[in-house]
């Protein structure tokens, strides 16, 4: 197998003015992100699953001026001291971002607008280089992530919502009349991206032909009233973290402030531990990260899509033939099993970022992120 790392620059590139409209509208959010702050919301607690935000701006800016403006060569310095110690996220380990002297977030902002309004002269002097194209379109959906990231970390410290964005408002289809399930007939799926198309991540890599047999999915995603009646009869089962009852009452903290329980919502912030214990309870079973794609790529008026990555029973593997592309940490390190893929996208994910090939993987134990699940039945 060859590791040349060259299949990247065979994908399709974006023509300048797409990708500068994307950079647009991803340095608006780090943007709008960062001003969310007050100074003592700088300061996060040394948790596992948030970032220091000083260490995230830096880190996000760092990417994008390694790959776009130093084509991924640590020989060409960066135009901010220390860069590379303190913000390649392969070199310094999470407990460390707290440790070290990491600059003062003035400094961090000079850095990061610098190097955007780099990208924004090259890009409309149209004069980024095919490979500079596809490692703007990497940052691009890199910075996304983090803005993504940053959402589900105000959620988790209880901050506000960085973005005008809430639960309240969701209507779900009604599917009464037509049965709560979606029956999908044995089938040859074509799993992975094709060789000849736009950006893909490597974990995609590449389109191969599966059969899978028969299922049935639900159309609807698990909602928090079949949660409800799952605690209520289970009484052993502890609540999920965002709930609480009150003179039998049921309230959702959402970002910093408490909602009444919107009963007919997909249920959010669920790992895939809890979802698969629900599964078991209903005897039902959580789908292959196959059936979520056969379920992505069908006519959408006939399920209800839940605004939430959702847990599939499978593990995050590398599909036959993977070769890593050049930012290498992206897939092969995580792979191994332990963590799952989850298909789909959240409401704090960009359009750009939503296609039905794309793997998202999380750790089973999370349930920090937008996420949810829908179920299949056992048998057909
Ligand atoms: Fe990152």
């Amino acid at each position: 197998m060859s590791l040349s790392h060259t299949d990247y620059l065979n994908y399709k590139t974006r023509e300048s003015p797409v990708l500068h409209d994307w950079l647009y509208d991803s340095v608006k959010q780090t943007q709008q992100n960062i001003d969310s702050l007050s100074d003592t919301q700088w300061h996060t607690p040394v948790l596992d699953i948030v970032n220091l935000p000083t260490w995230e701006l830096g880190h996000l800016t760092w990417f994008h001026e390694f790959w776009v403006h130093r084509l991924g060569r640590a020989s060409t310095p960066s135009c901010f001291q220390n860069a590379d110690e303190l913000f390649n996220s392969s070199l310094i380990t999470h407990s460390d971002r707290w440790r070290a002297k990491i600059p003062p977030k003035e400094d961090l902002k000079r850095y990061f607008n610098r190097v955007m309004q780099l990208s924004f002269d090259l890009l409309q002097a149209d004069k980024l280089s095919a490979e500079q194209k596809y490692f703007l379109e990497l940052s691009i959906y890199h910075q996304d992530m983090h803005n993504e990231a940053f959402a589900y970390m105000c959620q988790t410290l209880q901050y506000p919502c960085p973005q005008n964005s809430s639960v309240i408002g969701y209507v779900a289809k009604d599917f009464s009349a037509t049965g709560k399930y979606l029956n999908f007939p044995q089938q040859t799926l074509q799993v992975g991206s094709q060789k000849d198309g736009f950006f893909i991540f490597d974990n995609e890599k590449w389109q191969f032909p599966l059969n899978i047999k028969a299922f049935s999915v639900s159309k609807l995603p698990v909602s928090n009233q079949e949660y409800l009646e799952y605690l209520q009869a289970n009484l052993e089962v502890e609540k999920p973290k965002h709930w609480r009852r009150e003179n039998n009452r049921w309230y959702l903290f959402e970002f910093h402030q408490w909602i009444e329980l919107p009963l007919d919502n997909p249920l959010i912030h669920v790992s895939f531990e809890e979802a698969q214990k629900y599964c078991e309870w209903r005897n039902e079973r959580l789908p292959s990260e196959f059936e979520m794609l056969a379920l992505l790529e069908s006519d959408p008026a006939e399920w209800q899509a839940s605004d939430l990555w959702e847990w599939t029973s499978s593990s995050f593997l590398p599909f036959e033939g993977f070769q890593p592309d050049p930012y290498l940490d992206y897939s092969q390190p995580w792979f191994g099993g332990s963590y799952r893929v989850l298909k789909g996208y959240s409401r704090f994910t960009p359009k750009r970022l939503r296609r039905p090939q794309f793997r998202n993987f999380y750790l089973p134990t999370r349930s920090d992120p937008f996420c949810g699940f829908r179920t299949c039945l056992k048998e057909i």
